[in-house]
Formats: C-alpha cells, sequence, structure tokens
C-alpha cells in the first residue's frame, strides 16, 4: 500500500485517565516514527466497550484522549490520529478474521484470563474475540511495527499468526507486524504493588499516577510508593519498589541506571522518592499544559477527528476490499 514507506500503528483505550505507564511504554515512543514512517494512531473505543462505560464518560475519554496524543507530541499533521468507531472497515474486518482465529489461541490469551476474572459477572464474547479485533486494526494498514507495552505482546504476536495463515491461504494479502516494545518503560508497575502493572483501571488511587495529576499529587503519590527492605538505591529484580522507581526516573531523565546509583549513593529512600516525583512532575508539566489548551477547543478535535478518520478511511477501505475479493465475496 505505502511502497517505499514503513508503517507504525498503536492505539490506546479511551477507558480510564492514562498513567504514566500509557505514557513511558506507549505514547511517547510514538512520535519517533512520525518522520520516516507512516504513522496511524487510534483511540480504541470499540475495545472499551468490552467491559461496561458509562456512555458520557466515554465520550470524554475519547476527545481527552486524541488531545493526549498531540499533547504529547504528535502532531496530526504528520500522523493519521483517529477514533476507532469511525472507520467501520475495523469491525467488518475483525468478522472476517474471527473466521481465521481459533477458539483455543483466544483462550490462551493472558488478558482475557484476567479480565474474566476481574469482570466475571460479564465475560462477554467481545471479551474473547478482543484480539481479532485488535489483529483488524493492525492488519488494515499493513503495519510492519506496532510501538506497544510489553502487556500487549501476546496480542500482537497472534495478530502475527492470524496474518501469516491468512497469507498462506492467500498470498500476499498482509503485512506480518512486529511488536516494538520500549527498552525502558515496557512495564511501569502499580506504586501500592511494584509486582503488578499500573494500570488505569486500579481502584486505588494511590497505586497509579496518572498523566494529568497535579504537581502535589505526583510527588504525593510517589513519596508514599512502597519501597523493599533496606535503604540502598540499586536496581535489583528482588526489590521491585526501587527497581520501579529507578525506571521512571530513568525514562524521564534519560539516565541509565549505573548513573542514578551513582549520584543516589548514599541518600535513603526518601530523598530519591521526592527525585522521583519532582523529574515526574517536571516532565508532565507541558503535556498537561497543551492538553488543556487543546481541550479548550472541541472545534478543533472534532475537525481533526474527522480529518484523521477520513485518511485512516481510505487505506483501511483498501486492504477491506482486497481481502473481500480474496475470500470471493462479489464485489459490484
Ligand atoms: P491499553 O489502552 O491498555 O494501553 C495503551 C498502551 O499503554 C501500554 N501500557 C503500559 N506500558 C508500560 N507500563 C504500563 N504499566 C502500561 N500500561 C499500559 C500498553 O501496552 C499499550 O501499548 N489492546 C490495547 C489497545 C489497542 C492496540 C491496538 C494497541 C487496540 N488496538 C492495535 C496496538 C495496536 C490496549 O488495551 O492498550
Amino acid at each position: 500500500m505505502f511502497k517505499d514507506q514503513k508503517v507504525s500503528y498503536s492505539g490506546v483505550q479511551p477507558s480510564g485517565n492514562l498513567t504514566i505507564g500509557n505514557y513511558l511504554g506507549a505514547i511517547r515512543n510514538f512520535s519517533e516514527y512520525s518522520e520516516q514512517y507512516k504513522t496511524f494512531y487510534c483511540v480504541v473505543d470499540q475495545h472499551a466497550i468490552t467491559v461496561r462505560q458509562v456512555p458520557a464518560e466515554l465520550r470524554r475519554r475519547t476527545y481527552e484522549t486524541l488531545a493526549l496524543y498531540m499533547a504529547c507530541g504528535l502532531d496530526p499533521e504528520k500522523n493519521t490520529l483517529y477514533v476507532q468507531s469511525m472507520v467501520h472497515e475495523h469491525a467488518e474486518l475483525a468478522w472476517i478474521l474471527n473466521c481465521f482465529t481459533m477458539f483455543g489461541e483466544l483462550s490462551r490469551m493472558t488478558q482475557f484470563k484476567d479480565k474474566s476474572a476481574k469482570h466475571a459477572d460479564n465475560i462477554n464474547a467481545g471479551l474473547f474475540t478482543y484480539p481479532t479485533l485488535m489483529a483488524a486494526d493492525i492488519l488494515l494498514y499493513q503495519t510492519d511495527v506496532v510501538p506497544v507495552g510489553i502487556d500487549q505482546k501476546q496480542h500482537v504476536e497472534l495478530c502475527r499468526d492470524i496474518a501469516e495463515r491468512f497469507n498462506q491461504l492467500y498470498p500476499g494479502t498482509f503485512t506480518v507486524p512486529q511488536p516494538i516494545i520500549a527498552k525502558h518503560g515496557m512495564k511501569i508497575m502499580s506504586l501500592a504493588d511494584p509486582t503488578k502493572k499500573m494500570s488505569k483501571s486500579d481502584e486505588n488511587p494511590n497505586a497509579v499516577v496518572y498523566i494529568l495529576d497535579d504537581r502535589d499529587s505526583i510527588i504525593r503519590k510517589f513519596k508514599r510508593a512502597v519501597t523493599d527492605s533496606g535503604s540502598e538505591i540499586r536496581y535489583d529484580e528482588e526489590k521491585p519498589g526501587v527497581s520501579n522507581l529507578m525506571t521512571v526516573y530513568s525514562c524521564f531523565t534519560g539516565k541509565t541506571l549505573e548513573e542514578i546509583e551513582r549520584e543516589f549513593a548514599g541518600c535513603g529512600y526518601g530523598d530519591f522518592k521526592l527525585a522521583v516525583g519532582e523529574v515526574t512532575a517536571d516532565a508532565l508539566a507541558p503535556v498537561q499544559n497543551r492538553f488543556a489548551e487543546l481541550l479548550a477547543d472541541k472545534a478543533y478535535l472534532e475537525a481533526q477527528m474527522k480529518k484523521g478518520a477520513e485518511e485512516a478511511s481510505w487505506y483501511a477501505r483498501r486492504t477491506l476490499a482486497k481481502v473481500q475479493k480474496k475470500l470471493g465475496f462479489v464485489q459490484l
């Protein structure tokens, strides 16, 4: 579809307030591809309804997520930024891919197992087939790379398997994508339980630092972060609390773990936690200011949504038509 240009594709659910995990593991890395790749970044509202949403909140968060993409540095002139439900080809290709995805494969997805344990009263078919919708998102744009946090790697690998299976039956249909996992920040952990991923749906607000948290809250949350026994600032997998804080500090300052160990040699956890809070608040302040400006201009956001959906549809239509033709659907 793009003869000389590679494609980067990713998405974020507008299902809660976005966290520094979403930022460091995913959104911040999206703009790395803006110059040389054709880039598509989607607000995946259709994925969000696999768990119950309050409609007004989903709507508000859809605007906010688009605004955050831009506030995090994604220029809508250089990246196609759009909302999933505005491009109907996603749902259509997802149905087709459902017919090329095995029950056993979907049953093995760890996110499905986790979410069905958490929402035991609503284990719906959408929750189960969620990865085929995600595969449709990616494959519609003949994607080469998918920048995501490590929790999404399994879904991208399933997408590769689906693409390869389809290509075997119908050669030359899809580009087979690669997941790109950030070296640092691929999994930011909860501040309350550093053995668990930091998640926007965590019920404990102190476990999570949101991109839009104010400075005082950010510093307070880091000060309260659970740390390990001992007091040394040293990266050690056996000490997930301090190691997680070091990862955050490293992501926001660009310093290596060795440099951080040297910088804080002889300091206690208290000093270090304060420093992590301060660099995080400093780094997020410009994002928050830009976000507030963008959100105040609803007409601008809507114009960008429209433009993004039109651009995305153009590419999505072409892949869907190719797939339908290969399958033998009559095309008039
Ligand atoms: P979602 O909305 O849960 O998360 C968005 C992105 O943020 C990353 N992430 C994290 N990275 C590091 N540390 C964390 N604590 C952390 N929490 C979240 C996720 O890995 C993800 O990259 N299914 C996807 C959305 C999606 C998608 C796609 C992604 C739908 N279609 C197509 C890529 C391509 C999801 O639920 O992400």
